[in-house]
């Protein structure tokens, strides 16, 4: 049967979003299409359109049964975030999560199935549609993927998801789900329990119109219908079947009341652990779902309308909301200011050096396509970041995230020499040999005298200032940093440095080659470590006053870690290597004087021979002494080497704003001398980088939301006490003189 003429659904002024057409055999096509935007996002217009395709599915007698399909190359990517931000008031909030959740509900009380055919991202609000669905069909295409991603940013789902995903998959299932955000891809979902069905993105159409038609039969009161019920009935719970090992451990925790505290308990337990009370969403979503599982769906999803409305209005969800603009916002720059200046195409990648970064930039590089040469001094170097990097693919296919066969083609990219054959084409170089200028300059030198002139030299050291190395160049208009973090292939920051004589479209071919990386890339100027090590190296400075002081060492990295940080200062300088943080002291020391004068422990503890976790001596105790606890228990010994007495007592507070306020007062600094494009920028690397708190958005961020004259009088209050090291930014103190701000209200 030939497709009837599409009918709209939209209202008077608006644009269709959501279109009804009928397919064959009274199968209607509801489209969901917004020619306004690339994605699909759930906006109140969405919401009235949807309501009227329902209306029509519903009212027309030559309509037995519907599918949902996306005109996108993704389903829906979730509610509109914007309209969520311009949110005022909690009650506007709330109100609007439950209109849609009765809208979504009508396609579950309706006499006709509807069936989503989700191909691409069906995210949060798109998630929850389908969900609402009477059965899903998925594509079984990798960019296929669901997941109710709310709680990054500080939200719970509000269209009835976590319900719903308990009703399918269980209660176990919806808290993962829910706590993580983390995305589920097509197989798996099925697996789960949360769709029905699996096929090529070509038959997707098709399958969901059978499986509408089949729905639609067995609604009916023939025995052919009730047939089909049953049949349906068991594809659909099968934890209702068979009783192996995790059908019971599911009747154990979730379907009794004593089993069903215990998995709560401990959920809220982890919940608590990881979140440190900073990320209320994480509790919400264990209440909407205890209440699920106690008084069961009406009562939850009231609840959930409610916590819904909380949530948008708070000030954690507002940060967080930002931040991910912010990281939209960095996608979009190409990281130079003039709009003409395009970036050039890279083919070939060299990398210098096959230590932990060298290995890790490879990694990177080979997965967005793009074949590497590895060049290190010696054999076994090259053999270490083959390795590596194998280790990495080899973790993935465990994961079930590639195929054998994709990992070998992906591993094929790389290829390693000790010399600099195979480099004559590369567009560009990362450089990762060792911490060390003269090192740096000769393979410089070296690569220069085999690429071809336009070949881009890219720096990855942490603290040498890219203008030093570039001095070497003799095309210095091609040298720039492009400092990735450790790990790299988990860290999302790339800081790509310029110097004054960087050309503006290499600077434009390494942004876009660090987007095709993966990373989120900001731009800054060249100087003395740059913008992320600079202001980690005196928050690391501050730890180690207060431990000289007497403070003991997991009282200053649990203030941290309650304040929001991934791990405490002490701890992270473990993780870095205390002679590298010494190294990178001497540094900031040499260029900014005695403001950054590294704390007396840092000699002492070198002279102690303790670098950290590397060799097994450091704040922590390493390896079997640890006793299977590795990295867990601080090393006594320590405070002898330091010739101190834990016995110090600060308040919490006090240990918390003296080391946040070194690195806010430092980013201010960066931000008044130029080193930043932007406070976005600042924020981003600070959160991306160093694990500054998402929900406190970042050291601008945090400045506005205190207020500068607050943050002031605190830094001043501590320049009294312990000197120039809290010396108020000059941007600090003019801000909070004009009371201004560096973001708008
Ligand atoms: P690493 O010591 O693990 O690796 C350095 C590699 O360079 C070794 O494989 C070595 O054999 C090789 N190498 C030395 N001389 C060479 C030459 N002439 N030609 C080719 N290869 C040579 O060091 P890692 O940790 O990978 O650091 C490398 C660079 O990255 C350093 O500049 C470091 O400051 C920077 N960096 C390190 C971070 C970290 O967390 N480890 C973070 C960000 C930057």
């Amino acid at each position: 049967m030939s497709a009837a003429p599409s009918v709209s659904a939209a209202s008077a002024s608006a644009p269709t979003i959501v279109s009804v057409s009928l397919a064959t055999q009274g199968v209607a096509v509801i489209t969901l299409d917004d020619p306004s935007s690339p994605v699909n996002t759930i906006t109140e217009e969405f919401g009235f359109q949807l309501g009227a395709a329902l209306d029509r599915v519903e009212s027309d007698p030559a309509i037995v049964a519907a599918v949902m399909v996306s005109g996108k190359s993704d389903f829906v990517v979730g509610a509109n975030i914007e309209m969520l931000k311009a949110i005022k008031f909690s009650s506007d909030a709330e109100r609007m999560a439950r209109e849609l959740s009765v809208r979504l509900g009508r396609i579950r009380r309706s006499g006709k199935p509807v069936v989503a055919a989700v191909h691409g991202q069906a995210l949060g609000g798109g998630f929850e549609l389908a969900l609402a669905c009477h059965a899903i069909v998925l594509s079984n295409d990798k960019k296929t993927q669901v997941a109710l991603p709310e709680v990054k940013l500080g939200l719970i789902p509000g269209a009835n998801g976590l319900l719903r995903v308990a009703e399918r998959a269980g209660l176990q299932v919806a808290i993962d789900l829910g706590l993580t955000g983390r995305n589920v891809r097509a197989a798996k979902a099925k697996a789960l329990g949360l769709a029905e069905e699996v096929c090529p993105l070509p038959l997707l159409r098709a399958v969901a119109i059978q499986r509408a038609l089949a729905l639609a039969s067995s609604t009916g009161n023939s025995d052919a219908a009730r047939a089909n019920r049953a049949k349906a009935k068991k594809a659909e719970h099968p934890f209702h079947l068979s009783l192996d090992a995790k059908t019971i451990a599911h009747i154990a925790l979730e379907d009794n009341p004593l089993g069903r505290r215990l998995l709560f308990k401990k959920a809220r337990e982890a919940a608590r652990k990881k979140s440190h009370g900073h990320y209320p969403a994480t509790t919400r979503v264990l209440d909407v779902l205890e209440m699920f599982g106690r008084k069961g769906f009406t009562a939850a999803a009231e609840l959930e309308a409610k916590c819904f409305g909380e949530l948008v209005v708070s000030e954690t969800s507002h940060r967080l909301i930002e931040m991910f603009f912010a990281t939209t916002g960095l996608k979009k720059d190409s990281g130079v200011d003039d709009p003409n200046v395009a970036p050039r195409t890279v083919d070939r990648v060299g990398v210098l050096g096959g230590g932990l970064m060298g290995a890790g930039v490879a990694y990177v590089t080979i997965n967005a396509g793009i074949p590497v040469r590895l060049k290190d001094k010696d054999d076994v170097g090259i053999g270490r970041g083959l390795k590596y990097v194998r280790g990495i693919l080899d973790e993935r296919v465990k994961k079930k995230q590639l195929t054998g066969v994709e990992r070998d083609q992906l591993f094929a990219r790389l290829t390693g020499a000790t010399d600099f054959s195979g480099l004559r084409n590369a567009e560009l170089v990362v450089e990762a040999v060792f911490e060390d200028l003269a090192l740096k300059q000769a393979v410089l030198r070296e690569v220069e005298a085999v690429t071809r002139p336009d070949c881009i030299f890219a720096s990855n050291t942490s603290s040498i200032p890219i203008g030093k190395i570039a001095a070497a160049s003799a095309h210095p208009e091609t040298v720039l940093g492009m400092h990735y973090f450790s790990p790299v292939h988990k860290m999302p920051l790339l800081e790509v440095v310029r110097t004054e004589k960087t050309a503006p479209w290499a600077l434009a071919t390494a942004v876009a080659l660090g987007k095709k990386q993966g990373k989120t890339v900001i731009v800054v100027n060249d100087g003395v470590g740059f913008y992320t090590s600079r202001i980690l190296a005196p928050y690391l400075n501050e730890a180690s006053h207060m431990l000289a002081e007497g403070v003991p060492v997991e009282a200053i990295d649990h203030a941290m870690i309650d304040w929001g940080f991934p791990v405490g200062p002490l701890k992270l300088l473990d993780e870095v290597g205390i002679d590298v943080g010494a190294h990178v002291g001497e540094i900031v020391h040499a260029a900014f004087g005695d403001r950054l004068t590294p704390p007396s422990a840092t000699s002492r503890l070198l002279a102690d021979n303790r670098k950290g976790r590397k060799n097994g001596r450091g704040f922590y105790v390493y390896g079997a002494a640890a006793g299977g606890r590795s990295g867990k228990e601080v090393d006594s010994s320590i405070y002898k080497a330091l010739g101190i007495e834990p016995r110090g007592k600060l308040p919490i507070e006090e240990i918390q704003m003296r080391c946040a306020l070194q690195l806010v007062n430092e980013a201010l600094l960066c931000f008044g001398e130029g080193v930043l494009r932007s406070a976005r920028d600042g924020d981003v690397g600070a959160v991306l980088g160093l694990g500054f708190p998402p929900f406190r958005g970042g050291p601008f961020r945090y400045v506005d939301t205190i207020g500068a004259a607050e943050i002031l009088r605190r830094t001043q209050s501590y320049a009294d006490r312990f000197g120039r090291r809290f010396t108020p930014a000059p941007v600090l103190v003019d801000m909070a003189k004009k009371g201004e701000r560096f973001y708008p209200r």
